[in-house]
C-alpha cells in the first residue's frame, strides 16, 4: 500500500473519507463536496452522530465527485490529539476494507502531524496473521488499498513526519508478526534470527548460546532452557544512536517462545495463548528497530532472555535451587514463574555488562495483573518517582496506558526461602503480579532507576479494536519509543 500526501487530493478517486465532528459540523472538505446538501440530509436520517470513529458508508448520487463516500465521525473537536488521529486512521482503513477498492482519497481536513498519525493508524490497521499459515487464502481475507492519498494543509510536513512513524509501524508490524508465530515455528533460536535479519538499521546484535549463558552465571535462564529441546537465547540489540557519553536505556523483555508451565503444568485451556508469552521481548525488539529506523539520538539496547518453558527429562523441578546471575540463590517453588526467572537474570546481566543509566522490563509476566487491571492497561512497579512519570506520560500520548501498582518489602517475607536466599513464588497459586515485581527489584544494580511492565492482559487483543484486529497489539512498542523520546 502506498501512501501519499497532497493538498488536495484526486477528487475522482472511487472511495473518499470525509469527516464531520461530534456537534454535527462538516469539516471544509465534506462542506465542499455537500454543496446540494443531500449527504448532511442523508445523515440527518441515519444513527451517524460524528462521534469519534463512526463510520457511515454512502453510496453518493452520480455527479458528485467520488464513487462512494465514507463519513468519518471525528469526535469533539477541543481535545483532538495524535493518538486520536492515530485511531481515526485505523476506523478509516477498517471502513474502507469493508467496501473494498483499490484507491482511497482521505480529506478530514488535519494538519501534517495529525495526517502523519492518521496514515500510521491505517498502517497499523492492516496487519494480518503471517499469511503462510494458511495454504490457500481465508475467504473473508481483504485486498488493502493500492493507493491511499491523505490532505494534509502542509503535505511536505506530512510526508517529513511519516516518514519517521513509518518506521514505528515497521517496529509495532515486527513485534506482532513475532507474537503471531505460533511455538511450532518460533523456538528461542529462531527468534534470534529474527534480531539477526533486522535490515541494516546500523544496530548491533549479539547473541549468547547456552553455553556462553552457563559462562555468563545466568543460571536462571539455562535452568527454564533446560527443559526443551531447544535451547535458549540471550540476545542484546544495541543502537547507539546518542553517542558515546549517552546513557543507555536497557530494555529487557521476556522472551518466553512458548510457556506450558514446565513440571509445574498448565491446565490445558487457553494453554495456547502462551505462544504469545515473548510478547515483551517482541516489544523491545519493535522499540529498538523504530528508533534505529528513526536514527533516534538516543542509546538503547534490548536485552531478551529467549527459552521455550517445557517440561521434558532435563526441566527444573520445584525446590530446586539455582544460581542466578547476580550471585543470589533461588529456590524454585514453581516452575510455572518461569518469566521472572529469565528476566531477573537478564536484568543483573544488563546491568553488569551494559552499564545503563536505566533498565525497562516489559513482560507478560502473570494472570493477577489481568484481573486486575484488564485489558487496556498494563501494570506498571518502579521506586523511580521521574521514571513512573516518563513512562505513564509516554503511555497516554500513544494510547497504551499504563497503571501503578505498589511495589514493597512487604512482600519479601513471602518470597523467603527455607533453603535459598529466595524462592521464585508465593505460597502456592496466589495472585502475585505484586510479589513477581518485588523479586525482579532484588536482581536490579544498586543506582540503575529500573521499571517492570506487566503486560500479560494487553499482548492479546481479544477482539477487533481501533489499531488492529483480535491478536497480537504489539503493545509496548510505542510506548518504549515513546519514553525513549522519539515519538
Ligand atoms: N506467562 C504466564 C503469565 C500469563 C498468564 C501471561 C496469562 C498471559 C496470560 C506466567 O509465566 C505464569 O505462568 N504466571 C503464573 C505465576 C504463578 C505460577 C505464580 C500466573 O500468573 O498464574
Ligand atoms: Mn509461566
Ligand atoms: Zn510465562
Amino acid at each position: 500500500m502506498d501512501i501519499r500526501f497532497a493538498e488536495r487530493p484526486p477528487p475522482e478517486a472511487p472511495l473518499l473519507a470525509v469527516g464531520m465532528w461530534r456537534d454535527g459540523r462538516p469539516t471544509p472538505a465534506l462542506a465542499a463536496l455537500d454543496a446540494g446538501g443531500g449527504i448532511m440530509a442523508a445523515v440527518a436520517h441515519s444513527r451517524f452522530r460524528g462521534g469519534e470513529g463512526e463510520v457511515l458508508a454512502l453510496a453518493v448520487p452520480p455527479g458528485l465527485a467520488a464513487g462512494r463516500v465514507l463519513l468519518v465521525g471525528l469526535g469533539v473537536e477541543s481535545a483532538f490529539d495524535d493518538a486520536r488521529a492515530a485511531r481515526l486512521g485505523g476506523a478509516v482503513m477498517a471502513a474502507a476494507l469493508e467496501a473494498g477498492g483499490q484507491r482511497l482519497s482521505v480529506c478530514l481536513d488535519l494538519d501534517g502531524n495529525a495526517a502523519a498519525h492518521l496514515a500510521l493508524g491505517m498502517s497499523l490497521r492492516l496487519w494480518r496473521p503471517p499469511p503462510d499459515l494458511r495454504s490457500r487464502p481465508a475467504e473473508d481475507e481483504w485486498e488493502p488499498p493500492e493507493e491511499v492519498v491523505i490532505a494534509a494543509a502542509d503535505p511536505a510536513a506530512a510526508a517529513a513526519s511519516w516518514r519517521r512513524l513509518d518506521h514505528l509501524a515497521d517496529g509495532v508490524l515486527l513485534a506482532r508478526d513475532l507474537v503471531a508465530e505460533p511455538g511450532n515455528r518460533l523456538g528461542p533460536e529462531d527468534f534470534a534470527d529474527h534480531a539477526l535479519a533486522l535490515p541494516g538499521l546500523g544496530c548491533e546484535v549479539d547473541i549468547l548460546d547456552e553455553d556462553a549463558i552457563g559462562e555468563e552465571g545466568l543460571g536462571l535462564l539455562a535452568a527454564v532452557g533446560r527443559g526443551s529441546a531447544r535451547p535458549p537465547r540471550l540476545v542484546t540489540v544495541s543502537w547507539s544512536g546518542g553517542g558515546a557519553d549517552a546513557p543507555v536505556t536497557a530494555l529487557v523483555g521476556k522472551g518466553i517462545t512458548f510457556d506450558t508451565g514446565g513440571i509445574s503444568l498448565k491446565r490445558g485451556d487457553d494453554m495456547w495463548e502462551m505462544k504469545a508469552d515473548m510478547a515483551g521481548a517482541a516489544a523491545c525488539l519493535g522499540a529498538v528497530r523504530a528508533l534505529a529506523g528513526m536514527a533516534a539520538p538516543v542509546n538503547v539496547a534490548a536485552v531478551l532472555p529467549l527459552a521455550e518453558n517445557m517440561p521434558a527429562g532435563g526441566a527444573m523441578r520445584p525446590g530446586d535451587v539455582l544460581y542466578s546471575c547476580s550471585g543470589r540463590t533461588v529456590e524454585v517453588t514453581d516452575t510455572d514463574a518461569e518469566g521472572r526467572l529469565v528476566l531477573a537474570d537478564a536484568i543483573a546481566w544488563a546491568g553488569a555488562r551494559l552499564a545503563p543509566a536505566r533498565i525497562i522490563d516489559i513482560a507478560t509476566l502473570t494472570g493477577a495483573v489481568v484481573t486486575a487491571l484488564g485489558r487496556h492497561r498494563a501494570g506498571l512497579f518502579t521506586a523511580d518517582n521521574a521514571l513512573a512519570e516518563r513512562l505513564l506520560r509516554a503511555g497516554e500520548a500513544v494510547d497504551e496506558p499504563l497503571w501503578r501498582l505498589p511495589l514493597s518489602d512487604a512482600h519479601d517475607e513471602a518470597l523467603t526461602s527455607e533453603v535459598a536466599d529466595l524462592r521464585n513464588a508465593a505460597w502456592g497459586r496466589v495472585p502475585d503480579a505484586l510479589h513477581a515485581a518485588r523479586f525482579l527489584q532484588h536482581f536490579v544494580p544498586p543506582r540503575v532507576a529500573w521499571a517492570h511492565l506487566d503486560i500479560a492482559g494487553t499482548a492479546l487483543a481479544e477482539e477487533d479494536w481501533a489499531l488492529g484486529p483480535k491478536g497480537p497489539t504489539g503493545f509496548g512498542v510505542r510506548l518504549l519509543a515513546a519514553a525513549c523520546g522519539a515519538v
